[in-house]
């Protein structure tokens, strides 16, 4: 093995009151303001960031390790152990646990619980590998104390931290030598050595980058909470995104009690995993069978409810489609999707009106997924057509029945990926029919107690699962 030769990046020559440009979206650097940055193309973006005040910042973490080359076979891995977090669900979405020396962006709308994760991820680390160290730069201590005993935390092996300046953040995780450092939020730490204010780009890039130097150094990982912009998007520099190991996105209707955290970057594990919580006055736990929590309060006599089996990261979850169709008081019928792409209800609408016949132009749509989960693929088309056609009819669809299926421009249903689990989730939570697309559910062995309902058309489809109404008579005469 070679050397390893360490550097201190501060030896490193820098001219005097240095000042930099650092572009508010893309986090580019540039030593000259331009009106357009270079890189990203945005107009009015840079902003001034002054490092003069950096020329004598040494520290033992502030050090750039020097390698030389290695062939990538001769490379051995020595497997450091994740850190378990307690709570599968977390565990799940990170692929695994909590990388040692890992940067963890959790991310997500104002009050929709990261402090109360972040608290009882710190509580159950303690709890198992000791000491956790827990910089809040929001909340008082004793805030955080009432919320921990509203979660019913002992708090045993959880240091509390009021403090904002990184300086003495990185001080005190060097006395105390944490297994875990939870920093809430990177928005509210600040570096005094520069001239920005703490939330401005040049500060939360700069302070990204210090935190996971050491994190790196030391082994050690830190999990950051994150504000959102209006837009949703992680505040702060894309390139902290860039940066941090993993971005889990904290997501959920806040009126409802259920918490998706779901894994939109991940350096050790696949992403688009999803962790389902439920959030009480007790703090979040874990859902244990989210199909079986999602389809629960459904009533099978209700018309306008079709249940999806969809995948979400590496497991199939049953969740339920709900559409309400009501004739439209305006010129142009409204149509509103909560957890469900607009465009696609637009494309679904399209082919109930001209390949079924249903009277859509004259019908307000409104479709929600329930449970504030959000359902992208198309393999719920089926399901949020024959929502749509149910509600138009006021009939309900088949009992204990789930509907499978992409919808084509023609009226076809297209194959979906991974029919057999989906399927096998299905008969798990007790259905009995699943409306599938003909092609590729040959192969598809239906488990014990579960008859498939193959269909190539959406026609075929709504017969299988509502029946006819005159409606589709009238169609189907006018078709013949
Ligand atoms: N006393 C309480 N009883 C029950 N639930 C509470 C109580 N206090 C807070 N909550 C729940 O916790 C949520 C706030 O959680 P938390 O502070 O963890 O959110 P956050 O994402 O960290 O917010 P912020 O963006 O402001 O930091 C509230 O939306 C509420 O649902
Ligand atoms: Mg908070």
């Amino acid at each position: 093995m070679p050397q390893t030769v360490r550097r201190l990046v501060s030896n490193m020559p820098r001219s005097k009151n240095k000042t930099q440009f650092v572009c508010e979206s893309c986090g580019n650097d540039t030593p000259k303001w331009t009106g357009q940055c270079s890189s990203c193309a945005e107009w009015n973006t840079l902003v001034e960031m002054r490092v003069d005040a950096l020329e004598t910042h040494t520290r033992a973490w502030d050090v750039a390790p020097i390698n030389d080359a290695e062939e990538l076979s001769e490379i051995s891995v020595d497997q450091v152990p994740r850190l378990e977090t307690g709570s599968s669900e977390v565990n799940r979405v990170l692929g695994g646990g909590v990388v040692p020396g890992s940067l963890v962006l959790v991310s997500g709308d104002p009050g929709i619980g990261k402090s109360t994760l972040l608290l009882k991820l710190a509580s159950d680390v303690a709890r198992v590998a000791g000491g956790v160290l827990y910089v809040s730069g929001e909340e008082s201590a004793a805030q955080i104390k009432i919320r921990a005993e509203r979660m019913g935390l002992s708090g045993q092996g959880v240091f509390l931290l009021e403090a904002t300046d990184l300086d003495r953040v990185i001080m005190e995780v060097e006395a105390r030598k944490p297994k875990l450092v939870v920093v809430d939020s990177i928005q509210t730490i600040y570096n005094a050595r520069l001239e920005a204010a703490p939330a401005s780009v040049s500060q939360i890039k700069e302070c990204t980058r210090l935190l996971m130097g050491w994190a790196k150094s030391e082994g050690v990982p830190i999990l950051l909470s994150g504000h959102v912009t209006k837009g949703g998007d992680v505040a702060g520099p894309k390139v902290m995104e860039h940066m941090v190991d993993a971005v889990l996105y904290m997501e959920g209707d806040p009126i409802s009690s259920w918490r998706l955290l779901r894994s939109v970057k991940n350096r050790f594990g696949s992403t688009n995993e999803v962790g389902v919580f439920e959030m009480s006055s007790s703090g979040l736990t874990d859902v244990e069978d989210p199909s079986q929590a999602f389809i629960a309060e459904r009533r099978d006599d209700s018309f306008g409810s079709v249940i999806v089996s969809i995948i979400e990261g590496s497991r199939p979850l049953l969740t339920e489609v709900q559409a309400l169709t009501n004739p439209s008081i305006f010129g142009t019928p409204r149509r509103v999707a909560n957890g469900v792409d607009f465009n696609r209800i637009l494309v679904v609408c399209a082919v109930l009106s001209r390949q079924v016949g249903l009277p859509l132009a004259t019908q307000d749509v409104v479709i929600n997924i329930v449970g504030g989960m959000r359902v992208d693929e198309p393999a719920s088309d089926l399901a949020v057509a024959l929502a749509i056609a149910s509600s138009v009819q006021d009939v309900p669809v088949r009992h204990h029945m789930a509907a499978i299926g992409e919808i084509g421009l023609t009226g076809e249903i297209r194959r979906v990926p991974q029919l057999d689990r989906r399927v096998q989730e299905a008969a798990r939570l007790g259905l009995k029919f699943c409306v599938v697309p003909s092609v590729g559910s040959e192969s598809v062995v239906p488990p014990k107690g579960m008859e498939l309902l193959p269909v190539e058309t959406l026609r075929q489809a709504i017969r299988a699962s509502i029946g006819v109404s005159n409606v589709l008579r009238t169609s189907d005469a006018v078709e013949s």
